[in-house]
């Protein structure tokens, strides 16, 4: 193990097996940008207060700015002998500048160090994440777009329900990734808050300025409790609470595409460069990356619950335990911004099989609904309506036959309030126009959808 933070009380060298089992260095060295930034704040504002001398406190930003370019350019390379990340930019330091080093760590611990870093970190994938959310429900826009013309059978139960626009459909994906980015964004302000200066739990008798590193790191406010600001990570299970839900909704598109590219639905195809084959039958073309959309799922809630159960029985106020959140959080971020990745891809590679899903739709049993409305219209009772249709369906599924193909009298027989009209009535165009509330798939309202969504996704 390289050169503690701690130690001089210790009479013994720790057990090897203690250094590899408390070391965080294998996962938190990805905080080091944020760290010396933290650093580089906390030792300007130690010169500027005095107390430390500003010789040695510029000699340290000076030291922490070309480790900084290291990290920036990729050369740093992590001591994996070091307890965490702290440590290891210490030592680094103190290769570089020397004693002047040692002043660093005034008035601050690793307890407040490494809520900053994590902050810091978050502040910046917050706005990745959101951009990656943006450019999904683009790419999904363009799709919906491309296809605006294109009718779908709708489902409840996984049994046919009604007829709608494929882009109403799309649009709807495009509302709830909304909500995802607007939850993500809005923990964000909640993480907007500076932690150091709260050092162990107590706060510090030296004359620091926390106002000062605030404004250097950029963040709205400073912490008003220093027990709070270090023991609690509850930051980090709103992050991943939104992530979850996030992944939620990206696995129920990777299952909706997953369904609909099947035989048996057959209504897309996605391109071959996003599928995979199967190594012992030669005509597969699976869905593997949407498949692993859903399951990666599994992994970013467990994640969370994994720092949910990681939380519930601490004592306030620090306690090593919260090390473990990292991980959880590095792969909650890193699962969802890749899912981010590949889905806009696989939205702009999807072809639609019109002439297929164009025979679905003239399923009439999609529009039973329009003929119990259009009995409505004419003055029966919901009740009434729904009992007449429903005879309807029953008695053409017995014969085989069409409701369409029914005579006028044949129709009159179920109700006098039937007229030839009712037959036009009877297609999908018709079925999706004649719906006139709004947030209804009628095709005007879904195009002002669209043109709504181009104008704020830019
Ligand atoms: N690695 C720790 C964490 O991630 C920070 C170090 C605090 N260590 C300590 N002994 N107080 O929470």
């Amino acid at each position: 193990m390289a050169k503690k933070l701690w130690g001089s009380r210790f009479q013994k060298k720790t057990n090897v097996l203690v250094d590899k089992f408390t070391s965080s260095i294998s996962y938190d060295y990805r905080l080091a940008k944020y760290d010396i930034l933290g650093s580089i704040a906390h030792a300007t504002m130690l010169g500027k207060q005095k107390i430390i001398p500003v010789a040695d406190a510029n000699a340290i930003v000076k030291g922490l700015s070309i480790i900084l370019k290291d990290v920036e350019n990729g050369k740093f390379k992590p001591n994996f002998q070091a307890e965490d990340i702290h440590s290891n930019i210490q030592e680094l330091l103190e290769n570089k500048i020397g004693k002047a080093s040692e002043r660093l760590h005034t008035a601050r611990s690793r307890n407040d160090q490494i809520v900053l870093d994590i902050k810091l970190y978050l502040k910046d994938e917050v706005v990745v994440l959101a951009g990656g959310i943006s450019c999904l429900q683009k790419s999904i826009l363009d799709f919906a777009k491309k296809n605006i013309n294109v009718i779908v059978p709708s489902y409840t139960h996984l049994q046919v329900a009604q007829c709608v626009l494929l882009a109403h459909h799309l649009l709807a994906y495009i509302e709830f990734l909304e909500r995802d980015k607007e939850r993500i964004i809005d923990a964000s302000k909640r993480i907007d808050s500076m932690p150091l200066g709260s050092c162990a739990l107590s706060g510090t008798g030296l004359n620091i300025d926390r106002e000062f590193v605030r404004k250097q790191l950029g963040f709205k406010s400073v912490t008003a409790n220093s027990i709070d600001s270090v023991s609690d990570r509850d930051f980090v299970i709103e992050v991943l609470a939104g992530l979850s839900i996030t992944a939620v909704h990206l696995s129920r598109i990777a299952e909706d595409l997953i369904l609909w590219s099947t035989k048996e639905f057959n209504f897309i195809d996605i391109d071959f460069s996003f599928c995979t084959g199967s190594s012992i039958m030669p005509h597969k073309k699976n869905p593997d990356v949407l498949e692993l959309i859903r399951g990666y799922t599994g992994n970013i809630i467990g994640d969370l619950s994994s720092v949910l159960v990681l939380m519930k029985g601490l004592p306030l106020s620090y306690n090593r335990d919260l090390q473990l959140d990292k991980p959880k959080l590095f792969d909650g971020i890193d699962t969802v911004k890749n899912m981010l990745e590949i889905l806009p891809q696989i939205f702009g590679n999807i072809k639609i099989n019109k002439d297929v899903v164009a025979k679905r739709v003239m399923d009439e049993s999609l529009f039973s609904v329009d003929v119990v409305e259009y009995l409505i219209r004419k003055g029966l009772s919901y009740r009434q309506a729904h009992d007449i249709v429903g005879k309807m369906v029953k008695d053409c599924l017995d014969k085989g036959k069409n409701i369409s193909s029914l005579s006028n009298s044949d129709l009159k027989k179920y109700s006098d309030k039937f007229n030839p009209d009712v037959k036009k009535i009877l297609n999908a165009w018709a079925s999706i126009s004649l719906k006139i509330s709004s947030g209804s798939t009628n095709p005007r309202l879904v195009s002002a959808q669209i043109r709504a969504w181009e104008k704020k996704l830019g």
